[in-house]
């Protein structure tokens, strides 16, 4: 079996799992109906992550906005695929809570609701693109002409239509984002989680896919993307800067700049890291 496609099938089968864990486990309490869970589509309270003794994720709290794109930046190992995996219900948090759509992750019934995008493709190497699509596309209960309908549309937006019966292991490193992607997207998920989408993809294409996720929260879907790119910090209507399993400032990108008088997001990321290493 393909490297890659054993990632698909473990993926699929860790998703399912935590899911099922959550289904036949008694839930945890609820948020109360509040207006606060009609303004945001995602909410963590202090969730806190080991990995045995290492502390990777500490006391995050988090409100994301229906209808907002809301970038986690920080650098390489800072926790943000950690955060993302328990958002997504692939990872349960060791303690602290996250809601989507008002419902404690990971859930079952909220599989369909949220779109992911794993940092590592997750996609079967010896299937076709058409096929991976097809296979994902029965999974969140799609019917035939939907999947055929929505792939031409997806392959069409990360601009892999000609490659459509190409086996993915034939594909490069940036066409394999690209479909995984269109795979994220495929179901039209309210929510989509995506973890460094825009990697080894060219800057015209990134562009076009920036622009495509500008349109989808328009129409009200609710976007987190993980980056360590500062110029896609900027693309994000709100941003959380996060830093060896920290959060360490959230804003906009103009709050996160004007409040120390800087003038772009480096600045503002280097400043606000610096004050966590004194603290
Ligand atoms: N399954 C795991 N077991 C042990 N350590 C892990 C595991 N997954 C991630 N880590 C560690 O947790 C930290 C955060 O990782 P990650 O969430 O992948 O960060 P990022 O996505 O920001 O690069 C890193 O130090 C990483 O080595
Ligand atoms: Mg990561």
């Amino acid at each position: 079996m393909y490297n890659d496609e054993r990632k698909g099938i473990e993926y699929l089968s860790f998703r399912r799992t935590a899911m099922l864990n959550r289904f036949i486990t008694p839930q945890k309490a609820q948020n109360n109906s509040s207006s606060v869970e009609r303004t945001y589509c995602i909410i963590v309270r202090k969730v806190n992550k080991f990995f045995g003794p290492k502390h990777v994720l500490k006391d995050i709290d988090l409100e994301i906005p229906f209808g907002h794109i809301y970038g986690l930046l920080g650098p390489s190992g800072c926790g943000k695929t950690t955060m993302v995996k328990i958002i997504a219900g692939i990872l349960e948090a060791t303690s602290g809570e996250a809601y989507v759509l008002g419902q404690a992750m990971p859930q079952l019934s909220l599989m369909n609701k949220v779109g992911y995008m794993a940092q590592s493709d997750a996609l079967y190497g010896s299937l076709t693109a058409g096929e991976n699509l097809q296979f994902f596309g029965s999974i969140y209960g799609m019917n035939k002409a939907e999947i055929k309908r929505r792939t031409e549309e997806v392959m069409e937006l990360v601009n892999l239509s000609a490659d459509l019966d190409k086996p993915v292991q034939a594909f490069s490193g940036g066409m394999k984002r690209r479909l995984s992607l269109a795979m994220a997207i495929l179901h039209k998920p309210p929510v989509l989680v995506l973890d460094e989408p825009t990697v080894g993809i060219d800057p015209l294409l990134r562009k076009n896919i920036w622009a495509e996720l500008y349109k989808l929260a328009v129409q009200g879907v609710t976007i987190l993307v993980t980056t360590h790119v500062m110029d896609e910090a900027d693309k994000c209507h709100n941003l959380a800067m996060m830093r060896n399993g920290r959060l360490i400032a959230k804003g906009t990108s103009q709050e996160l700049q004007k409040n120390i008088g800087v003038q772009s997001i480096e600045e503002a990321f280097i400043y606000y890291g610096g004050q966590q290493d004194e603290s």
